[in-house]
């Protein structure tokens, strides 16, 4: 069979600016983390495009290149990083606050992270209630904020000597907005802008600003932010990549493994409660009943979409399903997520399966935004824009294109096959469907 053409990819050379809105828990730690690695102190354990190996043509030809010695991706060693916060630390103080990681892991780094000090931010009180900024833009209205984030993004990209940039949102999750006319088109996006319009939340300012640098988007919070139609058509125009919803980290990544195996082996699911204590400043915005419904609507369609009801009826159509959050500081970023499941099987039987995971929120999102902004600067050197479905592997609620019938999917299994065919596709490599006939019949 003929090689399929790899695509057109513009190299990866010179420094690649990080932009983080939000400089808390999950930021901090993927700075220092991604610095200590650069330093030879730790091993970016968690990271797909660092640790994992990507497997290219028939098993017995035996090639398995690490994904970063395969696809194009920046190197390490060419990440900068800019922030915005509302709270004025500097990412070590930020970083000793959240107390995620040890001295051992922040003490060496303490100067690099103190020169990571945040710009003011685009920030409401409205939209983060439990939180009270002070380093925040002044503007008679929201364009003018979104035309200061335009400026620090040039102002940035100059003084850091930069080649390219993206933009990752490791903000507080905002207040739950849905879409309505003003997200609908970018004429009626920009004059909501002008207007104050309630609508368009800070995040969405961020997005907006760095579409319009060029810059691609990706979202890690429940927040509709990019999720509208004006920023999606914006982002195609420009050719720029966008991605969300709400890194997938503990419970949902658990759910989002057992429920496929539960519906592979066609058992039953009367119900699934799941809960969390944590005590992070994650926890305590999420308290907010209005922040938490955000939430909320992430967290709860993951098992509608893998369980697939209207198909399975006697299987999944009465599954009870509650998600609780509770702020609990003792815990801190060491959140525990429990999950209690009622499984039945063979003529009706009940069984029960519990889950309790005591993880570590900041550990296992900060591999994320390391990947995401890899490989959202992947995606856009290799000319992709618009939605970036294949990255749905890193979202809780993924977004895709509406319209054409599409549903998102939350298998976390078929996002991992998904993502490392399109960096096949991408390199011109053969798809791997697992067909493995070839081995056994002369076809
Ligand atoms: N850690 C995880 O496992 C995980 C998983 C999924 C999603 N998330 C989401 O990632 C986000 C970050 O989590 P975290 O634990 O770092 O929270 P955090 O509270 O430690 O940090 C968020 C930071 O964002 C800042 N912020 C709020 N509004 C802002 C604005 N308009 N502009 C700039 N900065 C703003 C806050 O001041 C705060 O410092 C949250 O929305 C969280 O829900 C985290």
């Amino acid at each position: 069979m003929p090689q399929p053409a790899a695509r057109d990819i513009a190299p990866a050379k010179g420094k690649l600016g990080v932009l983080l809105v939000g400089l808390g828990a999950v930021s901090t730690t993927f700075i220092a983390g991604v610095e200590n690695v650069r330093r030879g102190r730790a091993l970016p354990i968690g990271s797909l495009t660092q640790m994992a190996t990507i497997r290219l043509g028939q098993r017995p030809e035996k090639r398995a290149p690490k994904i970063k010695d395969f696809a194009p991706l920046a190197a390490l060693e060419d990440l900068v990083f800019a922030a915005w916060d509302p709270i004025p630390d500097d990412a070590y103080t930020a970083a000793k606050k959240a107390g995620v990681l040890e001295p051992h892991h922040l003490e060496p780094v303490a100067d690099f992270l103190k020169s990571i000090t945040p710009m003011p931010a685009a920030f409401d009180q409205h939209y983060v209630k439990r939180l009270h900024g002070t380093n925040v833009k002044r503007g008679k209205t929201k364009r003018e904020l979104a035309d200061q984030l335009r400026e620090d993004i040039r102002a940035f990209k100059q003084r850091a000597g930069c080649d390219r940039l993206v933009m990752v949102w490791c903000g507080s999750t905002e207040v739950f907005i849905t879409p309505g006319p003003a997200h609908q088109s970018l004429a009626a996006f920009e004059q909501a802008m002008e207007q104050n319009d309630q609508a368009i939340a800070p995040s969405m300012l961020y997005a907006w600003a760095a579409l319009m640098e060029g810059v691609p988007f990706a979202n890690g919070a429940p927040n509709l932010t990019v999720d509208v139609p004006a920023l999606e058509k914006l982002a195609e125009e420009r050719h720029l990549p966008i991605g969300g919803k709400d890194f997938k980290t503990g419970q949902t990544m658990m759910k989002t493994v057992l429920s496929p195996a539960f519906k592979a082996r066609m058992l039953g699911v009367a119900g699934w409660y799941s809960t969390n204590i944590l005590g992070n400043r994650d926890g305590e915005v999420l308290d907010d009943p209005e922040s938490f419904k955000t939430k909320e609507e992430s967290k709860l369609g993951v098992l509608e979409y893998i369980l697939q009801p209207e198909m399975y009826p006697e299987l999944y159509g009465n599954v009870f399903h509650k998600v609780r959050i509770n702020y609990y500081p003792p815990r801190g970023d060491n959140k525990e997520g429990w999950d209690n499941i009622d499984i039945f099987g063979w003529l009706g039987y009940p069984m029960q399966i519990k889950v309790d995971f005591l993880c570590r929120d900041s550990i296992l999102a900060a591999p994320l935004v390391l990947d995401l902004a890899l490989l959202f600067d992947l995606a856009h050197r290799a000319g992709l824009s618009g939605i970036q479905e294949w990255l749905s592997f890193y979202f809780k609620s993924p977004q895709v294109a509406t319209g054409g019938g599409l549903y998102p999917e939350h298998d976390l299994f078929i996002q991992h096959t998904k993502l490392k065919n399109t960096l096949r596709w991408m390199m011109g490599e053969d798809q791997i469907t697992h067909l493995g006939i070839e081995y056994y019949e002369k076809v």
